[in-house]
């Protein structure tokens, strides 16, 4: 793929706002020891020493099973599982330590790598692990002893935040230690899960053989899914009906359960997806979010109350136009709402214009305390959803302070003439409100 000058710069004006949004933020970046073999292994690395050096807090925790087999077969050690989990025994540990610390320098030495043909030359960037992870051990179960298979115990949080408020980029391996002294072999899937929950992380991102997950949909064919909520994700998991990877899938799962925002899943085979999920708005892979315990639907006549209270102050400043209680009761059907624990905290209303495929949004409007949470992005995805229902190719917004937003959101400035008819001759010149208009795609 070649870009024409025009289309490289548009593409770094377009990741801007992404590169400002995750600066300062923590991601914990999960991938099993499959990514490492993978040939886009070294690129992936680079392009974690990237996003790192725009100013990401970045937590690496890498697994190690393909390696781990390697070496026991290579010393004849028969590895032993129960319910998919390894039996570490005395052996098999010391294959266990093998691996990881020789995955450990080889991220390592990558991360450092900075060629002057390389994207990081003239980076250095610094790498720290350590004891960091506290461990137990998963005991016997079933009268089976598990040795020194592990479980996550404790994140040691202090020392990681020292370590990425420092400027060091921290990686985790797929071991703890005791406070008794001994080692113990740990999921990697569960150290970055409880990395990411212990941490506070604002992203849980991992990296799949897959593009992401697949829905089975009702004819048995699977469908990309490019977004998520927990809550739908746990029900099509119950039915079975989600593909992917299973380690990605779990810890995904159970980082947003315990408070991770955001978690993604993205190809370790694609060349630059981690960047693309990243830095472009509908990213390429899967991003499960959390549930939102508010509500976003249609309006109903009972909400008319709620609505004006809401818009008031805003047309009282003159940012809205005035609506009595009868328009707006007249108007409901057009409206949608968020509400959150019985009181509408945000609402905007989408007027089709069928004849010209066009849909007016107004009235957009957050509550002054719940500003600032992407609520107005989740009307907008409504409203957009409900305009490409009705067969609209696009839709527009008339406004006089508001503008920025709506640009931000990919809406073009426009001239009144680009209305739809009906609506030009409406519009209200000592308003001079401006147009902004979204194609939709
Ligand atoms: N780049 C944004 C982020 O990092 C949005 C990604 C959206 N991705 C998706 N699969 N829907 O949060």
């Amino acid at each position: 793929m070649t870009l024409s000058h025009e289309d490289s710069i548009r593409l770094f004006r377009n990741s801007a706002p992404y590169i400002n949004a995750h600066r300062g933020k923590t991601f914990v970046v999960m991938f099993g020891g499959e990514a490492v073999l993978d040939p886009n292994f070294p690129r992936l690395i680079q392009d974690i020493a990237l996003i790192h050096s725009l100013g990401m807090r970045i937590i690496i925790v890498h697994g190690a099973r393909p390696q781990i087999d390697e070496r026991l077969s290579f010393r004849d050690v028969h590895g032993q599982f129960v319910d998919a989990l390894r039996i570490t025994n005395k052996p098999t540990l010391e294959c266990v330590k093998d691996a990881a610390g020789s995955l450990r320098s080889q991220i390592e030495a990558l991360l450092t790598l900075g060629l002057p043909n390389s994207p990081m030359h003239g980076a250095r960037i610094r790498v720290c692990s350590g004891n960091l992870v506290i461990a137990k051990p998963i005991g016997v179960k079933n009268g089976i002893d598990f040795e020194h298979t592990g479980l996550v115990r404790r994140i040691d949080v202090e020392g990681i935040k020292d370590q990425l408020d420092d400027g060091s980029i921290v990686l985790l391996s797929p071991m703890g230690y005791s406070p008794t002294g001994e080692v113990f072999n740990l999921s990697h899937e569960d150290v970055a899960t409880q990395a990411a929950i212990a941490m506070k992380a604002d992203k849980l991102i991992t990296l799949s053989e897959y593009d992401g997950l697949y829905k089975v949909d009702e004819h048995e064919s699977e469908k990309f899914i490019r977004t998520i909520e927990l809550q739908t994700l746990e029900g099509l998991v119950k039915e079975n009906k989600i593909v992917g990877e299973i380690t990605c899938l779990t810890a995904m799962m159970a980082a947003v359960e315990s408070g991770v925002e955001r978690a993604h899943c993205v190809s370790f085979k694609e060349n630059g997806a981690i960047l693309k999920e990243l830095f472009t708005r509908d990213g390429g892979g899967t991003l499960v979010l959390q549930n939102h315990y508010e509500q976003l639907r249609g309006a109903v006549i009972d909400d008319v109350g709620g609505i004006l209270k809401l818009i008031r102050p805003l047309e009282e400043s003159g940012a809205l136009v005035k609506r009595s209680r009868e328009l707006l009761e007249n108007e409901i059907s057009q409206f949608t709402v968020i509400e959150r624990d019985g009181m509408i905290i945000a609402c905007a209303a989408l007027y089709m214009y069928p004849e010209d495929a066009s849909g007016e949004i107004a009235c957009v409007a957050t509550h002054r305390d719940y500003r600032g949470q992407n609520r107005g992005e989740r009307l907008l995805e409504a409203m957009k959803a409900k305009a490409a229902l009705n067969q609209l190719k696009r839709i527009f917004v008339l406004t006089t302070v508001t503008g920025h937003w709506f640009l931000e959101q990919g809406f073009e400035e426009k001239s009144i003439d680009t209305l739809p008819p009906s609506k030009q001759q409406m519009y209200n010149f000592t308003r001079n409100s401006k147009v902004y208009m979204l194609e939709l795609d």
